[in-house]
């Protein structure tokens, strides 16, 4: 253990270098996931957590790393400096991530975490390990609407050298109403909570509602994990987790892994963080096309996003 201590996480991304590549999906249960995460995946699915660990769950790109550092900061009493002992990563393992060695996976890192951990994970619903509902683990989940969701995907498949080409943004338009990407289809990802949260005690956010009201969110989620901070820690937190400020906390904007991973010179880890940045990227006609297989794919249900604020 004290050997394995020696080594920084971002140390151990530099050692693994050399085996970084864009990783092929394989389908886990007829979801596309990295080939070193399929390869895992009965240590992952066989994953038991404690009863008093907590699951931020999200489609990739939906605000995991916002709705975290809230999450660590109120669990914190609003103390910047104990929410910088390590990079988020670190803090708040990623439950089903595996890759090239040195780099601890996600298990490794929550073996050595004593409960109650906060864990996090992109996870369809279908495929989250059920211990955590066996345990009445409290879960929180973050939905983005569809299109901005998209494009922020879209940079993050850029500049992540794991994750497959993103080839050009028409296409991966399509990619993404296909179901194609890594971690599988959005509309089956918000659904699938979405349906379950009043039997599982999920509470279900939206990103759109952060932006337009911080503060009301993170009452939210205080009052979900039973605690009670004061007025003014609220406010503190709202501030410590506005988009500036994260984007310039080293232990919050993944300066941690290092430019063989995430090459940030080719898209920020903190992008933009805004609602309705779609309207950049999407043409008129790519919007229409769009919107007529969104009606189509989410017409069983009513989730109330929003692609503007
Ligand atoms: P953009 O690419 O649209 O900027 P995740 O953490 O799930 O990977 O999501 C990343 C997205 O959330 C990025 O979106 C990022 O900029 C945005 N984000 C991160 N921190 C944020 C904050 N404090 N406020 C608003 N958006 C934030």
């Amino acid at each position: 253990m004290s050997e394995e201590k020696e080594m920084t996480y971002s140390e151990a991304i530099h050692k693994a270098s050399s085996s970084i590549t864009r990783f092929p999906l394989i389908p886990v249960r007829g979801v596309p996931l990295m080939n070193y995460i399929a390869n895992n995946w009965d240590s992952i699915w066989a994953f038991r957590p404690h009863p008093s660990d907590l699951l931020i769950a999200t489609y990739p790109k939906a605000g995991t790393t916002w709705t975290q550092e809230i999450v660590d900061l109120l669990l914190h009493n609003g103390d910047a400096e104990a929410c910088k002992r390590a990079p988020t990563p670190v803090r708040n393992p990623f439950l089903e991530i595996v890759s090239p060695p040195p780099i601890p996976s996600g298990l490794d890192l929550l073996e050595k975490m004593d409960p109650p951990r906060v864990i996090k994970t992109h996870l369809p619903f279908q495929l989250v390990p059920p211990g955590f509902w066996e345990n009445k683990c409290k879960s929180i989940y973050v939905a983005r609407n569809a299109k901005d969701n998209l494009v922020s995907y879209y940079y993050f498949d850029l500049m992540n050298q794991t994750q497959p080409e993103p080839g050009p943004f028409g296409g991966y338009i399509h990619k993404f109403m296909q179901g194609e990407l890594s971690w599988g289809s959005w509309y089956d990802h918000v659904k699938g909570y979405w349906l379950e949260r009043e039997k599982r005690n999920i509470l279900y956010l939206f990103y759109e509602d952060m932006k337009e009201n911080p503060r009301r969110e993170v009452e939210r989620i205080m009052k979900y994990l039973d605690l009670s901070v004061s007025d003014e820690v609220v406010s503190q937190i709202v501030e410590l987790t506005s988009f500036k400020n994260m984007k310039e906390n080293p232990m919050a904007n993944y300066s941690c892994v290092p430019s063989p991973v995430f090459d940030q010179s080719i898209s920020p880890f903190m992008r933009k963080g805004e609602v309705g940045d779609w309207k950049n990227h999407f043409t008129a006609e790519q919007s229409k096309l769009f919107d007529e297989d969104y009606e189509k794919q989410m017409k069983d249900v009513d989730i109330p996003f929003r692609t503007l604020i």
